[in-house]
């Protein structure tokens, strides 16, 4: 910070941020990643929240065939994510991020695609075109720019950290899932006994990365891809549900449980 202070560029791009004073001006200048991400990912995960098919769902107006198209997307998405994971564990920037026991979500997402397909699901899904492009940018990553895979880990999981037991109960009720949680297996971090904490660690251990400014200043920016990649596949499965009848809701909307505050 001190060395960064010492070039005197104020680079003061919104969210928390380390004061500094140059020439009588204080400035704001995040310099942590955690920091980084989240004020560079605001504006995009607003649109991210804005798109049809995420406020629909927010709602519990969830179409039981969208949500299981949703769920396929994420099963490609976390299996190429969790690949290049397990390819990059040892290497030294994200090493410290490396939590299968408590995060991956790819067999999860197998065995719910497995309560909604049967057990033929493998045979009965195939990946949309937004989906594609969103693994085939995972696997390049993972491959060729693995300092970048953080960007990619921190889009998913800290979302899913966030807002899952929220979206869990409205998928529940909205489609009239079992409560033994079949079918919902994805939003169940069993292995993460406080989200909030968990969320605190993976922040510190993000800004705990040997990475220089221009590393994370990328990171930052893979992460606003990242994003849109979900909100593209987000227009897509909203794309097929105008070409579904309006009668297929599997519930009305659901009131008063599902605001509740899923910034745990
Ligand atoms: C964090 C809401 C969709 C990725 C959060 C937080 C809230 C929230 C309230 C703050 C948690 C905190 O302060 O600790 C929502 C709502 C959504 C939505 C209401 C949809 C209606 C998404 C989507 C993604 C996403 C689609 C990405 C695919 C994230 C990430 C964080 C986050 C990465 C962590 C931000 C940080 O602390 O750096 N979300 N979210 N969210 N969300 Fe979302």
């Amino acid at each position: 910070r001190t060395e960064d202070a010492a070039n005197g560029t104020s680079t003061a791009n919104g969210g928390g941020g380390v004061k500094c004073e140059e020439g009588g001006v204080t400035v704001l200048r995040p310099t942590d990643l955690s920091e980084m991400l989240a004020a560079g990912t605001k504006e995009v995960h607003q649109k991210a929240e804005n798109t049809e098919f995420v406020k629909d769902f927010l709602r519990g107006r969830i179409r039981k065939e969208l949500f299981k198209l949703g769920h396929v997307a994420l099963y490609f998405t976390y299996s190429a994510l969790e690949e290049e994971i397990e390819r990059n564990k040892d290497h030294p920037q994200f090493a410290p991020l490396y939590f299968p026991h408590e995060l991956h979500r790819r067999d999860a997402l197998a065995q719910d695609l497995q309560f909604f397909y049967g057990s033929d699901w493998q045979t009965q899904i195939s990946i949309s075109p937004a989906t594609q492009r969103y693994v085939q940018r995972i696997h390049q990553i993972g491959k060729d720019e693995p300092a970048l895979l953080v960007a990619h880990a921190y889009t998913r999981y800290m979302g899913d950290l966030s807002g899952g037991q929220v979206l869990r109960k409205v998928a529940q009720r909205a489609l009239k899932l079992p409560a033994s949680g079949d079918g919902l297996n994805f939003y169940m971090f069993d292995n993460v006994s406080n989200a909030k904490a968990f969320k605190q660690l993976y922040r510190s251990r993000m800004n705990e990365l040997e990475l220089q400014q221009d590393t994370k200043l990328k990171i930052v920016e893979e992460a606003v891809l990242a994003f849109q990649f979900n909100i593209e596949i987000f227009e897509e499965i909203g794309e097929v549900g105008q070409t579904l009848e309006d009668d297929v809701f599997d519930a009305a909307p659901v009131h008063g449980e599902m605001q509740g505050d899923i910034s745990q």
